[in-house]
């Protein structure tokens, strides 16, 4: 398999500019990766890297467009200093998407702004949780009818431990081994789901069809082991971006990282034609939303 990883040197987050290739790349699912371009910590918020942070519970701290803040124990001055770190990742990760994707610009609604101060390898959960697993990114509450969840991350590790991801398969290949194993998809259940508020809003047959796959990839001991993947460790100081609901991904160890998600319609990236919406509609000769 061919390197799904893009390395660029950019260093600056205002520096960004368009280049076709990259765009190209980052449409068609791979990981873009800025090995100079790190998130700067002042020593006060040095000291904010602590788990301890978190309220019991708890796995992230978030802070949503308004400036509300959540996850975060400890008093006002806590909260405070927490918040203007966080914000300052939300504008920088705005900026970069910006000068690299000025296309997507007025498109873009940003989801509120992630600080994972958890250890990964630590971590408990179900299979079906459980992003130590190769998985596309589909959550089972939320259909987003084929919107784009495009994310950019930064490590921010202060002891020198990487952040280690595998990557996987390009998604026409993943979607080409799984959905001959997807259960067909029902719109009775899925009003009833809805009417039991298990889902947020209708789910489309295009969001069962992200589920399945999800599942069917984290749910395959075969696939996880033997499938075509890179290791990527991402050092302290480095950045990465990717559509995390195209790219094949799996987070295998690492703590401290800040986490931007940004959703895009399919209908305003630069080729529509290759989201999981275009090619899941391709693939099945379905209309999918
Ligand atoms: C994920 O999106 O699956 C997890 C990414 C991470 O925590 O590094
Ligand atoms: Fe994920």
């Amino acid at each position: 398999m061919a390197s799904q990883l893009v390395e660029l040197e950019l260093a600056d987050w205002a520096g960004a500019t368009p280049n076709e290739a990259w765009i190209a790349a980052l449409e068609a699912g791979k990981v873009l990766y800025f090995p100079r371009l790190g998130f700067e910590l002042s020593p006060a918020e040095r000291k904010l890297l602590d788990p301890k942070l978190l309220v019991e519970g708890v796995r992230n701290i978030s802070l949503d467009g308004a400036g509300k803040l959540k996850g975060v124990a400890g008093e006002a001055e806590m909260q405070e200093a927490v918040a203007t770190m966080v914000g300052r990742f939300r504008s920088q990760a705005r900026q970069l998407i910006d000068g690299l994707l000025p296309q997507y610009g007025p498109s873009l609604r940003m989801a509120p702004t992630s600080f994972r101060p958890a250890q990964v390898e630590t971590r408990v959960q179900s299979w079906r949780a459980d992003d130590k697993r190769l998985h596309i990114d589909s959550f089972p509450s939320r259909p987003n009818y084929g919107e784009r969840i495009l994310r950019v991350f930064a490590n921010l590790n202060p002891d020198g431990a990487p952040r280690v991801w595998r990557v996987g398969e390009p998604f026409e290949t993943v979607a080409q081994r799984f959905l001959p194993r997807a259960k067909p998809y029902s719109q009775l259940q899925a009003k009833l789901l809805r009417a039991l508020r298990v889902t947020k809003s209708f789910r489309s047959e295009y969001d069962h069809l992200m589920l399945q796959l999800h599942d069917a990839m984290k749910a395959d001991a075969d696939y996880q082991k033997n499938s075509p993947q890179e290791t990527v460790p991402f050092p302290p100081g480095s950045v990465w971006v990717c559509f995390s609901d195209q790219t094949s991904h799996a987070v295998m160890s690492g703590q401290f990282m800040a986490e931007q998600t940004l959703h895009l319609p399919a209908a305003s990236q630069y080729n529509p034609d290759a989201s999981p919406l275009a090619i899941l509609s391709r693939l099945t000769g379905r209309t999918l939303v």
